[in-house]
Formats: C-alpha cells, structure tokens, sequence
C-alpha cells in the first residue's frame, strides 16, 4: 500500500542519517521529495538515489537558518510538483557543552537551527497551505489533510545535561508543534513531533571518530557514554535511521489524520 501517492513533502537535513531514511521512505510511498541539506554533495545523492529507485525528488540545498531558504524550499515544491503537502523540519546537529562555559554564540546556534528556523519554514507555508485550505472550504469541502512533523529528541522532553541549547531548542519545537496543531487544525493541517532517543547517526557515532560539520564543530558521543546509554533501552539496540523513519511516514500518512498536537517517542522503550 502506498500511503502518499500524489503528495509533495520537504524533508530538512535529508543529506544524511534520519532524514535521508524520512526521504526515502516516503518516496517509497508515492511522495514527491523535496531534499534539502547544508551539504550539497549529500543532498544530491539523496535525490539519485530516489530517482534510482524509480521516484520523484528535487533539490535545494543550503542551510535552514539562511532566511532565504525556507522561501526557497516552498517555492521549489511548488514549481517542480504543483502542491506542498508534508513538511518534515529535521535538519540540525548538537553542540554541548555545560550551563557555566556556554557562550551565547553556542546557545543561540541550537535555538537558530532546531526553533527559529522550522518556524521559519512553516511560515513561509503558510500561504500555501492555508490558502489552499481556504479554497476548499469556500467551495463547502473539507480541505485534504495536510502534515507538518518536527523532530525533537528525548533532550526536547526531559532535558539532558550537557545539552542546555540543544534541549532547549528541542523542547521550544514542542510548544511550536502544539501552538501549530491548534491554530491550523480549521485547515485540517495537523502537526506533531517524534521525540528520539538513541537513533545511529553522525550525532551519535563514536566521538572517537572525529566527524565534524561542515563549520567545524566536533559531532559523536563519547564511546564511553555510548556503551552506557545501551542497557537504558529496554529494547537493547540503539535505533536505525529507518526505526527512525517508520513513525513519521506514519504522521505524514492518512493514518494519523485524527492525530495533532502529539509527540511520539521513538526511543526503544527508554523512560524519560
Ligand atoms: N541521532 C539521534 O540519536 C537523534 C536523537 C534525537 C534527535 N535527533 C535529531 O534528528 C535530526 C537528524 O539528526 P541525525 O541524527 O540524522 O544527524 P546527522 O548529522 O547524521 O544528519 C543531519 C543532517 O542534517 C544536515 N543539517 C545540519 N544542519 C543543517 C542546516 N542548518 N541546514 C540544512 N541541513 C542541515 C546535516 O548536514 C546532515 O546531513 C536532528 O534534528 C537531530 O537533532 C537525532
């Protein structure tokens, strides 16, 4: 069964890892892609891996805090699929570092990424969509459901330490998810968040290996902390980047068209 055939969906950060696995399902799934991703390289075999596969996908890259992006995401759905259905707001990457030696650069970088710029994106929406649930409702029909999904992390939910931007950046998005779910649910658009835990990952890979961003910043946990987190998920694996993906075709699917406001806890188990 293919749950999105006709519809258009933007996945952020769809170069590598969650996003990549979001995309490509979805594509799975008759949706046509918009990828993005800072690093241009990637996102370009994002789309040829789609377009491989036998599915529609097109590219703009760039960094989500760029003011022009978010413009520019919509605008290449709708000229290269004609509708803009699903937005999947992932893009973003940790920086930690504790409460007394954060600098403000480094707090508000988590803010920029992982809250100003979804916000961003859904407003630059924002006539799309809500025009186009006007039209409907003006002709005396019910607008088709459309989905927004942003991605937060068990940090967004129960706060971690070490992780003071960063958590508070995935938790602002749960507020926005909320706000968005009760302020458009008369477009029949409805928003909710999947909160990960422990999915592989550059964020999660063994520090040890030295990945960076493209701006330099150290990506990885510790291999120490790692192997500590494993016996905290009841279900004794970390998450697959497709563990990660599963529940939010589910959110951009007809499936959940009676579910907003909500944040699903894709976490193996692990209590927060
Ligand atoms: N991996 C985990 O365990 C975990 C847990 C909780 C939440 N998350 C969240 O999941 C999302 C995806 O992370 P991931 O684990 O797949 O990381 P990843 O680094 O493997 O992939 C993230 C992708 O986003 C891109 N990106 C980063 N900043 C960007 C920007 N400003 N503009 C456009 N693209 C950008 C990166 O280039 C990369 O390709 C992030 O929002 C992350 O915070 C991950």
């Amino acid at each position: 069964m293919r749950l999105l055939s006709g519809k258009t969906a933007i996945v952020t950060g769809s170069g590598r890892s969650i996003g990549k696995a979001v995309a490509k399902l979805l594509s799975e799934h008759g949706a046509n892609v918009v990828v993005n991703d800072l690093d241009q390289g990637p996102a370009q075999e994002t789309v040829d891996e789609i377009a491989e596969a036998g599915g529609r996908a097109a590219l703009c890259a760039g960094s989500v805090t760029d003011p022009d992006i978010p413009d520019k995401l919509v605008a290449t759905a709708l000229e290269a699929f004609g509708s803009l259905d699903v937005i999947v707001n992932n893009a973003g990457y940790t920086w930690d570092g504790v409460i007394h030696k954060m600098g403000d650069e480094q707090f508000d970088a988590m803010l920029d990424v992982h809250l100003r710029a979804p916000f961003r994106v859904v407003r630059a929406a924002a006539p799309y969509l809500r025009g186009a649930a006007k039209d409907d409702l003006a002709a005396g029909r019910r607008p088709p459901c459309r989905k927004i999904v942003n991605v937060s992390s068990t940090s967004g939910v129960a706060g971690n330490a070490g992780q003071i931007n960063y958590a508070a950046g995935k938790m602002g998005i749960v507020g926005m998810t909320k706000t968005i779910a009760k302020e458009w649910g008369r477009f029949n658009i409805c928003c909710n968040a999947v909160a990960y835990g422990f999915i592989e990952s550059r964020l999660t890979q063994p520090k040890e290996a030295g990945d960076t961003t493209s701006s330099g910043i150290a990506l990885g946990i510790p291999q120490r902390m790692r192997e500590a987190a494993l016996p905290h998920i009841p279900l004794l694996r970390y998450g697959t980047p497709e563990d990660a993906a599963g529940p939010v075709l589910f959110l951009a699917s007809p499936l959940s068209d009676y579910v907003t406001g909500s944040v699903v806890l894709v976490t193996g188990g692990s209590v927060v």
